[in-house]
């Protein structure tokens, strides 16, 4: 497979450090506008370095393109690899508003091709074997989740809670937020909170009939916590707590009842491998190839990718109003 990846930055390098150890896969153009980091990514893996995503596309025809531009630079050039008849992997959150996303979809239907979007956090260890317990029923009814996250894990914390929990269907929220306090400048303010300054809560009902609250800041530490969550099931309780970037693996489990042995069915392996940021995108990128080439749904497609946004948009919508907002009828 022919692989090219737009934006040579933080994500991008993942990207391109992903696609080189799979070895069914050959990258074959690097493109950023910032030419020295696409000339740098080129060095360093032998594909052709690019300044413009239509040359690239032109000169390589690549099967599948990473977009891994910054947040409100996804849509344009998107939209540019599918119109060339490429899969397209995008980093989230797919685009800056719901109607850019939406267009984003229809693309990819019109041109019959697989739009799929980057919530590695999904790829994590810990939170595939939730998935597998709750899926399973060792819950029983899940009727109460917690999640403390760091501001930065708050967009990627939603897409958790629509993969762990199903549909979302309403939301309330309180936010104490400041433009000015974010690291970047975000250009939907107004309609997604994305990475919350001081604080959120949030509400949501989900359609099981549980309920999750999130709550987020950037004032926690990043580097102490990305986030714990607390499930509370009528058969299991358990609690993983203090995942640090670094290693993407809970310091504290606690689970009830107390004969279950928590610490080893969550992702504290035998062998005490950890499990970094990195690693989570390698398995991510790994699972949207395996999926295109076995002609399988993708993990999480452009309609997942969708999907958080229009709960973001939804809790930004209650927070304004003060009042519930309806998902789902
Ligand atoms: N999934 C994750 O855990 C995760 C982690 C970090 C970042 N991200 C996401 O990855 C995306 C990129 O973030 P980043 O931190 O790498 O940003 P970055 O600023 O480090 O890199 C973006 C790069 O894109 C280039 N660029 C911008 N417009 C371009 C265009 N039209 N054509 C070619 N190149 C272009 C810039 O010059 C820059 O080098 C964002 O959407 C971010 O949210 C995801």
């Amino acid at each position: 497979m022919r692989v090219a990846v737009v934006g040579c930055g933080g994500a991008g390098a993942q990207h391109i450090r992903a696609y080189q150890g799979l070895a069914d896969v050959t990258l074959v153009g690097v493109c950023d506008v910032d030419t020295g980091r696409a000339r740098r990514q080129a060095e360093a893996t032998g594909a052709r370095a690019y300044g413009d995503t239509a040359a690239m596309l032109a000169a390589e025809k690549p099967e599948l393109v990473s977009v891994c531009t910054a947040e409100y630079g996804h849509v344009e050039v998107a939209i540019q690899a599918l119109r060339a008849g490429c899969h397209v992997f995008c980093e989230k959150p797919m685009a800056h508003s719901v109607e850019m996303a939406e267009r984003m979809v229809e693309t990819a239907q019109e041109v019959g091709r697989v739009l799929g979007v980057d919530y590695n956090y999904r790829h994590i260890p810990v939170f595939h074997t939730l998935w597998e317990e709750i899926d399973r029923g060792s819950f029983g009814d899940v009727l109460l989740v917690n999640i403390t996250a760091h501001a930065f894990c708050y967009h990627h914390s939603i897409d958790l809670i629509r993969f762990l929990f199903g549909q979302v269907v309403e939301v309330c929220a309180s936010i104490n937020d400041l433009q000015s306090q974010r690291n970047y400048a975000w250009h939907s303010p107004d309609a997604f909170l994305y990475v919350p300054s001081l604080a959120a809560a949030t509400i949501f009902r989900m359609r099981s009939g549980a309920a999750v609250v999130l709550t987020a800041s950037r004032l926690r530490d990043l580097g102490d916590t990305m986030l714990d969550l607390e499930v509370i099931g009528t058969r299991m309780r358990v609690a993983l707590r203090s995942l640090p970037v670094s290693d993407v693996r809970p310091r504290q489990v606690e689970a009830w009842p107390r004969s279950l042995d928590g610490t080893t069915r969550f992702g504290l392996d035998a062998d005490g491998s950890s499990f970094s940021l990195g690693d989570s995108f390698r398995a991510s990128i790994t699972a949207f190839v395996r999926a295109l080439q076995a002609g399988e749904p993708v993990p999480t497609d452009g309609s997942a990718g969708l999907d958080v946004l229009r709960v973001e948009q939804a809790v930004v919508q209650a927070y304004r109003l003060g009042t519930t907002v309806r998902l789902l009828g």
